[in-house]
Formats: C-alpha cells, sequence, structure tokens
C-alpha cells in the first residue's frame, strides 16, 4: 500500500499571538510552512532508501523527547529505520526517544507504547511482528504535531515538550489496551554488528494502574555505544480497568550479553499479582499491558516523562512541561517556541509575490537543523559539572562544514552552551567526540573533527563563559595522543571511538591540523607554527603523477618509505569508501578540492587557474560518477555529490579565481535539482540537518568557510530577508532585480559598493549589517577585488 501524505496548509495564514502584551503586534504562524515531512522518501515514491531519514513527530528545538512512531522494515536491505518512521513500514510502538537524519544502524527508539484493539492470540506482546500495524491514509506532520490512522482502527495523534510526550489514542468501540515494552528499540538488521540491545531494566504499576515508572538500559546502534539508561514514568488520563506486568525470555541476538537467542520467540509470563517486574541476570524481556474494559469508542491520553537521572525526574518533567490534558495545548506550546527561539528570527515578503515554495524550503531547513543535537543539561548522569551536557552529536564530520556556522550566528546562545558541553566531554570523558549519542562517544569518520567546530567559533570570537584554554586543550589532545585501540570490527588497526586513530602516521608524515593552530593562535602563539606546518601535511599525499580524465595530480595512497603506489590507482573511485579503505565516504576525486585553507597552493599544484577551472567544471558533469556510493550517491551521476558533506564548498570554489558567477550558477543548479518541498526533497541522509544547513545558506546567497572568519558571496533567493543573529543584532540581505536573473551585477555591504566575492565575519556577523545585491541574468565578472584568503599558505620543503 501506497500512503499519501498531507502537506502542511499553503492556505491563508494563520494568525498568533505571540506575546501576552496586548500592544504587540500579531505575527503570522511561521511553522505552518515547514514541510515536517521533506527528506521522509528516497527516490522510490513511498519508500525511505536514499532518502533523508529524518525523524517525524514531535519535538522542541534540540529538545531531548522526539516522540514518535517506530516502525517494521519492508526488506532489510533497504531497511532506514533511523528517525522510527518510515513511509512503508507498519507500526510497532509509539516512542520517546529518536535521531534524526543519520545513517548507519538505527539508535533509540526507546520507552515505547503500543494502543491495540485486541491481545488475544496470535498476539505475542515479545514478538511485534503479531501486533504491528500498517497505517490507513495520510499521515499528518506539522510542528510539534504528528497524527496516524492505524489498521486496528486506532487514530494516534501526539505532541511532545523537551522531557515529555503526550499521546491521543482515539479507541474504537471495543476492547482498548496500551501495550508497554520496555524491551523495545529500532533494530538493526539481522546480524548487523552494530545493532541496539535491550541489556535491562525494570517496570512499576503506579497510582492503582493509572501510571507506571521504571527504567531501561540500552547498549550498541550505529556508535556502538555502551549502556545508558533512560527512566521513564507514564501515566493516563483513563485508569485502566486491568494492569498486568509481564516477562519473557529474550531471544534477541546480542554479543556478550545474556540471552537465548537460539529458537523462536518465546512467550510471555504475565505476573497477575505484581507490580512490579524487573529484568534479571537473563536480561528478560519485560513489560506491562493495560487493558480498558469492552466499550464505546473513547479517548484515551497519556503522558510520558523520560529522564537519564530518576523516574522522580521524568515524572517532574510531565508536571512542569505538560501540564494539561488537552494535547494541543502542547501543540501550541510546540509552535509557540518554534516561533520564538527559531521561526521568526527570519523574517521574508510573505505577500502576493513571494515564491512559497522558496519560503517554504527555508522555513522547513530552519527545522531540520534544530532536531540534532540534544540538549541535556541537567541530565547527564556521568559525571557532576555546572558546565552545560549535550548529547546526539550525530556526527561533528556532517555539521562541522556549515551547520555549526549558521548554529553560531543564528543560535549563540544554544552553540555557545554546546561548545562547553564539547569541553566538558574533554575533561571527564578524555577526548572531544565526533559523533556521540547515548552518553558515549563513537564512529570517528577518519579524523576529530570537533576540532573544526571550535576553531569556527574561535575565530568568529564566540568566548562568553568558554574556557578556551581548555578548549584548546582538548584540541591539542587529538592533535598529540594516541587514543586507545577500540578493535572496533570496523576497523581493527586503531580506535574507531574518539580522537585519531592513526595519529602516530600522522604525526611522523604530516597531515592537517589547521583548526588547531587558528585556535594556538590566541591560547598558545608558540605552537601555532608547528600546527599550520602540519596543516600543509595534505602536500606529502599530493601525488603529481597521477593522471584521470585529462588532469594531473590528486591526492593519493603513499607508502610511509615515500614512494607512491602508482600501480592502478584511479581516483574516480574510493575502493570501498569505508574505514579502511582509501578514502572515507568520497572519492579522490572530490576530496582533492577540500583544502578550505590553502586553496591558493591547490590552484598551483592543479596546474594554475585555468586548469582548476576546467578541473573543477567537470566536477558538474553529468554521467561521470562510476563509484557506486549505495545509499550516499543516490540518483546522483556527477563527480560532484551534494548529497555528501566533504564537497559542501566545491561549489563556491569559483570565487577563489574571481569567477563568482559560475559559483552562483553551480550551487544553484545543484538547489535547485536536488532540493526540493517535496518528501523527496533533499539528496540523502538529512545528517541530523547538514544537508538542510547548505540550502540554508544558499538561500542567504552566502556560504561560511569553516575555521576562518570568512564568508564567500553567491546569490540570495529572497528580495528582502532579516535575520535576528548574534543575540538581537539585525543581518539584512536584499536584492533587487531578482525576477531578471539570479547573477550578481553588484554588491552593496553596509551601504558600501563592495569590490571582492568574500567578507569577514566583522563585516555583518557581530553587530549586524546589510548586504545588498543587485541581480539580474547577466553572468557578470563582477569583482575586481583581491581572492578570498589562505590562511593556511605553506610552502612544503618536499624532499
Ligand atoms: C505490514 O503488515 C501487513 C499486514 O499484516 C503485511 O502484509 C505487510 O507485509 C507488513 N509490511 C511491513 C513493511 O512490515
Ligand atoms: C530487497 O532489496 C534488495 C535490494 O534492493 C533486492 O535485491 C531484493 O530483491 C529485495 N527483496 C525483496 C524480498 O523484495
Ligand atoms: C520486531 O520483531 C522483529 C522480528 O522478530 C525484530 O527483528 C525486531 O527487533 C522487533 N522490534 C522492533 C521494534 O521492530
Ligand atoms: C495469570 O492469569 C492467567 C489467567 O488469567 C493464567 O493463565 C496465568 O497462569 C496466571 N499467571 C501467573 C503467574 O499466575
Ligand atoms: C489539534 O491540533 C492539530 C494540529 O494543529 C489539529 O489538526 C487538530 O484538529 C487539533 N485538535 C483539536 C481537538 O483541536
Ligand atoms: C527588514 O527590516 C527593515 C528595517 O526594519 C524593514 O523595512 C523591512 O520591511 C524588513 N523586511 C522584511 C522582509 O521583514
Ligand atoms: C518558485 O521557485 C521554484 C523553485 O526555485 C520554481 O521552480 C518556481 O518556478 C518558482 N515559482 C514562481 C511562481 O516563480
Ligand atoms: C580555565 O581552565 C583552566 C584550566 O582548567 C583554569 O586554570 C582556569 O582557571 C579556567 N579559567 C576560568 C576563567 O575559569
Ligand atoms: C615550519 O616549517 C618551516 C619551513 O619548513 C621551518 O623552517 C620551521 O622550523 C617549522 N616550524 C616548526 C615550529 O616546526
Ligand atoms: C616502498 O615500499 C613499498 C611497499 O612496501 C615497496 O613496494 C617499494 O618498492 C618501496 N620503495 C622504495 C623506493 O623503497
Ligand atoms: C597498490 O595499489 C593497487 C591499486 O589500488 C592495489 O591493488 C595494491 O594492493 C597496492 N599495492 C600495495 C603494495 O599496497
Ligand atoms: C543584546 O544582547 C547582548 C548579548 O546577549 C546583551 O548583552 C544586550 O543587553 C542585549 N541588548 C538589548 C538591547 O537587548
Amino acid at each position: 500500500m501506497r500512503l499519501r501524505f498531507m502537506l502542511p496548509s499553503t492556505g491563508i495564514a494563520g494568525l498568533l499571538l505571540l506575546h501576552p502584551n496586548p500592544t504587540t503586534a500579531t505575527q503570522t504562524d511561521l511553522s505552518q510552512y515547514v514541510n515536517a515531512l521533506m527528506g521522509s522518501e528516497g527516490p522510490e515514491p513511498g519508500t525511505g532508501f536514499g532518502g533523508g531519514d529524518i525523524f517525524v513527530g514531535g519535538a522542541l528545538p534540540f529538545g531531548v523527547a522526539k516522540v514518535g512512531i517506530d516502525s517494521t522494515a519492508a526488506n532489510w536491505s533497504t531497511a532506514v529505520l533511523n528517525g522510527g518512521w518510515t513511509p512503508d513500514g507498519n507500526v510497532t510502538g509509539i516512542s520517546m526517544m529518536h535521531e534524526s537524519g543519520t545513517g548507519g544502524s538505527p539508535k533509540y527508539g526507546l520507552i515505547s507504547q503500543m494502543p491495540l484493539t485486541s491481545v488475544d492470540t496470535p498476539v505475542n506482546v515479545l514478538d511485534n511482528l503479531t501486533y504491528s500495524q500498517p497505517r490507513v491514509g495520510s499521515d499528518t506532520a506539522k510542528v510539534g504535531y504528528y497524527k496516524t490512522n492505524l489498521q486496528n482502527g486506532i487514530t494516534v495523534e501526539l505532541s511532545a515538550s523537551r522531557h515529555a510526550g503526550i499521546m491521543e489514542y482515539s479507541f474504537p468501540e471495543g476492547e482498548k489496551h496500551v501495550l508497554i515494552d520496555v524491551s523495545h528499540y529500532l533494530p538493526g538488521s539481522p546480524g548487523d554488528a552494530n545493532g541496539q540491545i535491550f541489556a535491562g531494566g525494570e517496570i512499576q504499576i503506579e497510582a492503582n494502574g493509572k501510571a507506571y515508572s521504571g527504567y531501561g538500559t540500552y547498549a550498541g546502534g550505529w556508535n556502538n555505544g555502551a549502556p545508558f539508561t533512560v527512566y521513564f514514568y507514564g501515566e493516563f488520563s483513563t485508569p485502566p480497568d486491568k494492569s498486568q506486568t509481564f516477562s519473557g525470555v529474550n531471544t534477541d541476538p546480542m554479543p556478550r550479553y545474556q540471552n537465548l537467542a537460539n529458537g523462536g520467540i518465546s512467550e510471555p509470563t504475565f505476573k497477575n499479582t505484581s507490580k512490579k517486574v524487573t529484568s534479571g541476570p537473563m536480561n528478560n524481556r519485560i513489560g506491562l499491558l493495560l487493558s480498558w474494559n469492552d466499550g464505546p469508542a473513547s479517548h484515551i491520553t497519556s503522558r510520558v516523562g523520560i529522564s537519564s537521572i530518576s523516574t522522580d525526574r521524568a515524572r517532574s518533567y510531565i508536571q512542569k512541561e505538560i501540564p494539561s490534558w488537552k494535547l494541543n495545548d502542547t501543540v501550541a506550546s510546540a509552535v509557540k517556541e518554534w516561533n520564538t527561539d527559531v521561526f521568526n528570527k527570519i523574517q521574508v515578503p510573505l505577500d502576493d509575490s513571494a515564491n512559497m515554495t522558496h519560503v517554504r524550503l527555508l522555513y522547513s531547513s530552519l527545522y531540520f537543523i534544530h532536531l540534532m543535537p540534544s540538549d541535556r543539561t541537567g541530565e547527564n548522569p556521568l559525571w557532576d559539572s555546572e558546565e552545560p551536557y549535550w548529547d546526539d552529536f550525530y556526527t561533528m564530520w556532517d555539521i562541522f562544514r556549515c551547520t555549526v556556522s549558521f548554529y553560531h550566528i543564528f543560535q549563540p546562545e544554544y552553540y555557545e552552551s554546546m561548545i562547553r558541553g564539547l569541553i566538558d566531554i574533554w575533561k571527564h570523558a578524555g577526548f572531544l567526540p565526533d559523533g556521540r549519542s547515548g552518553n558515549w562517544n563513537g564512529l570517528v569518520q577518519g579524523g576529530s573533527d570537533a576540532d573544526n567546530v571550535l576553531a569556527d567559533a574561535y575565530v568568529k570570537g564566540m568566548r562568553g563563559a568558554i574556557n578556551w584554554t581548555e578548549g584548546y586543550a582538548a584540541m591539542k589532545k587529538d592533535a598529540e595522543v594516541t587514543p586507545y585501540n577500540t578493535f572496533d570490527p570496523t576497523d581493527m588497526t586503531a580506535s574507531t571511538k574518539e580522537g585519531r586513530g592513526a595519529l602516530d602516521d600522522w604525526k611522523e608524515l604530516g597531515l592537517n591540523d589547521f583548526a588547531v593552530s587558528q585556535v594556538a593562535a590566541g591560547e598558545m602563539p608558540g605552537d601555532q607554527e608547528k600546527y599550520l606546518n602540519r596543516s600543509a601535511g595534505w602536500q606529502n599525499i599530493w601525488n603529481p603523477d597521477v593522471r584521470s580524465l585529462d588532469f594531473t595530480g590528486f591526492m593519493a595512497p603513499r607508502f610511509s618509505n615515500g614512494s607512491f603506489n602508482d600501480s592502478g590507482y584511479d581516483p574516480l573511485v574510493c575502493y570501498g569508501c569505508e574505514w579502511q579503505d582509501y578514502t572515507y565516504e568520497a572519492i579522490p576525486w572530490e576530496y582533492s578540492f577540500v583544502i578550505p585553507h590553502d586553496v591558493k597552493t591547490l590552484i598551483e599544484f592543479m596546474g594554475g587557474e585555468k586548469t582548476f577551472e576546467s578541473r573543477l567544471d567537470l566536477m558538474f558533469k553529468p554521467n561521470m560518477s562510476v563509484q557506486n556510493l549505495g545509499a550516499n550517491g543516490a540518483a546522483i551521476t556527477t563527480l560532484i555529490n551534494i548529497g555528501n558533506e566533504p564537497d559542501f564548498a566545491t561549489p563556491y570554489l569559483y570565487n577563489y579565481i574571481n569567477k563568482q558567477a559560475k559559483s552562483v550558477n553551480q550551487s544553484r543548479s545543484l538547489a535547485n535539482q536536488y532540493f526540493k518541498d517535496t518528501a523527496y526533497g533533499i539528496p540523502g541522509n538529512s545528517d541530523a540537518g547538514a544537508m538542510n544547513s547548505w540550502l540554508l545558506w544558499q538561500m542567504l546567497g552566502i556560504y561560511p568557510i569553516v575555521t576562518q572568519p570568512v564568508y564567500l558571496l553567491s546569490s540570495p533567493w529572497f528580495p528582502d530577508l532579516n535575520m535576528t543573529i548574534n543575540g538581537n543584532k539585525t543581518l539584512r540581505i536584499s536584492a533587487s532585480g531578482l525576477e531578471n536573473g539570479y547573477y550578481v551585477q553588484s554588491v552593496k555591504i553596509n551601504g558600501k559598493q563592495w569590490g571582492k566575492n568574500w567578507f569577514e565575519h566583522d563585516d555583518v556577523m557581530t553587530n549586524g549589517g546589510t548586504i545588498e545585491f543587485d541581480l539580474g541574468a547577466d553572468a557578470k565578472a563582477w569583482e575586481t577585488g583581491d581572492v578570498p584568503p589562505s590562511p593556511g599558505h605553506v610552502q612544503l620543503n618536499k624532499e
């Protein structure tokens, strides 16, 4: 069955009074322009593979609770259960915690409820395939609200606060049940070494059956995480007539944990008299079945709070955050918070002249960059600290390129808090994370990308309560201390958990340390030159003799004795694209353009500006790609893959040869081709919003160069845009002549004619300012000034 989805209303703007102050003007409810299903499908309509893997459900900006359905896999080889929701899966539960936009093995899908109309045979509460429900008709997804109709006649509506959720079940006439399976989680595919497991827990009936409390402990998932515990408290609007705890043998395969994986799924034992059931040494499955007697159709509402600290804390979140039993009170609070915290900070014209597709792309992209990471301040179970605590950085490799630069200007308070949280993780857990989820650093993707995040914040002047002495020490540790080997089957040669597994080689042979040198410049000037020198290490793996598609000079593997392996090396392929392979998740053709700190040397190495330009042109030519990148490269035939983060800055590189019109053309073409206000609206995984942040910068007409206080100019999509930045300053970006074409004719910054195709952070991002574009149809060579800087320009003495 193919589901059709209702898109958010595009009708008359709803009016919402945002401030109690009666003198404040009413303001349009901008949340209505969010397409909360943008990225929910892949290229094959009605299926998720190759899509955004987004979370669909109720959540607040950077909230802990992300309440939504979990679903089954139609086909494990193309399964993408990562966000819980899939277009074609059957519902196995409604759970409290999710990731958004991730690849790899699913993580979370925890603390669930499943409403049922029968628990008679063949239903086995330990076997979700006996009770999972196909959906009927269209799901409705809006900011802070989600609704689905199950085949058994139950309608589920839900919303969320920061640490709690509310679910309203509209049951048809007959029996009514809610199954609470503490041992429920989003599964990996059979045999997946990184799948999650249930390691133990407890559930207890409270308040004569009207409520329940307990905890579950889970491990594994995408980042091979250690066990972590989620405490919960749940309650119902109507007391059930019967509450039964149950337990059963755990038959899920789980390496290194007690279980009975050989043999079919077991039958549960219902504990008719015990109010509490605990998962013992054998990691039994445990849960609770609540039943209401046969009766007329009715609504049963449940509120559930979660905490990493205690069931009391979980309960207090319900009281504080969801005081009302009316679902729509929580929906209204969520909408208000999203508008105030996020959407109202960007204003564009919404009159008849507005292109509403662009408006929806704008607000939807803002929505998706605020689902992760999770602000767990006050919820750190691991160490005592006054510092903020954040989780679900999934991953730095994805978000360092341009997502965090957006947070920097748009959410400076949250962002400062994130940076402090990152530094506190180094302080107490030993290393900055690259990926972190479930309180666990895990799965670096070839390096320590938190260094880039810290450097980007530092060079743009973020200080506040960040202790940069410690921030620098955290980065220096990445640069100097080899992490212990985790012996992860993904790559047995070194740690995949944190730091730089190959650091000993890096130190001896030299590799990229530009980010560290940038922070050293301010915090430890004596170290700066050392790391700047190391940042030129990429030149050591530049093989000037490799030839491909008539261009010479590529990144290439090199033996430690200094000689290159020239036998048959082909920079059009990545030889697997995984941890142990030549290049990770992109081909050498792509990586050979990723030297943001020293484009000047790169241009020289490629043979000068003319060759650089034609080689860059070739990146955008259709039908050139030979490497199969799986879901990461779905429907992409060019060498450039804008669905993969390493290429994010590549379309803008023409600015470095003062051919900005070409940057505009290439980046705009990619945006038009791959980013749409539809279910298949982004090219592959959203990657915690990284993909959406690329589009946001594109729509603003600027692009940040990471770890430098520098932005390249491209071409804006809106005739006028006001953005609240740096707390309470305004950046205004206007474009005249938009109706004639998108090429830049001239630019003014803060009222002054601007000859360069780039500007610095302090020009408009600190105190606000204006960028006025004059656009037109003529691909004009308008820039006269210096090309963007190459602050990492170092000439290596090659031996
Ligand atoms: C969903 O359930 C229906 C009916 O039980 C079944 O035919 C279908 O294969 C299931 N689909 C998935 C994706 O599990
Ligand atoms: C599952 O997907 C794989 C990969 O697309 C395909 O080869 C296989 O035929 C599918 N299996 C079923 C049962 O549809
Ligand atoms: C559902 O059942 C399948 C088959 O036993 C199992 O692989 C999966 O882990 C179960 N849980 C969920 C939430 O899908
Ligand atoms: C609970 O009651 C059911 C019948 O209602 C019975 O079959 C079952 O054996 C009882 N379980 C226990 C542990 O006494
Ligand atoms: C609750 O809000 C949703 C989303 O705005 C709306 O579709 C639904 O009709 C509302 N329900 C009630 C009972 O007002
Ligand atoms: C942006 O702000 C200016 C100055 O306050 C105002 O004139 C203009 O209408 C605003 N534009 C939008 C789209 O809100
Ligand atoms: C709005 O923008 C989209 C995408 O850029 C474009 O396809 C469409 O033609 C535009 N609509 C109008 C009315 O200009
Ligand atoms: C910053 O951290 C260092 C090292 O832990 C400490 O000595 C220093 O007092 C801290 N600075 C501030 C302002 O807290
Ligand atoms: C950096 O490299 C330059 C040129 O090779 C060399 O002269 C200098 O000593 C190096 N500096 C450090 C700190 O290693
Ligand atoms: C360098 O090492 C490689 C691999 O061990 C070997 O094939 C090659 O001949 C060596 N080259 C030199 C110049 O020793
Ligand atoms: C040299 O590269 C080729 C092609 O990439 C590879 O098959 C071969 O194993 C490499 N040789 C060595 C000694 O690593
Ligand atoms: C603007 O924000 C800064 C930093 O958050 C704050 O210090 C200042 O008081 C604010 N000014 C106004 C007028 O709100």
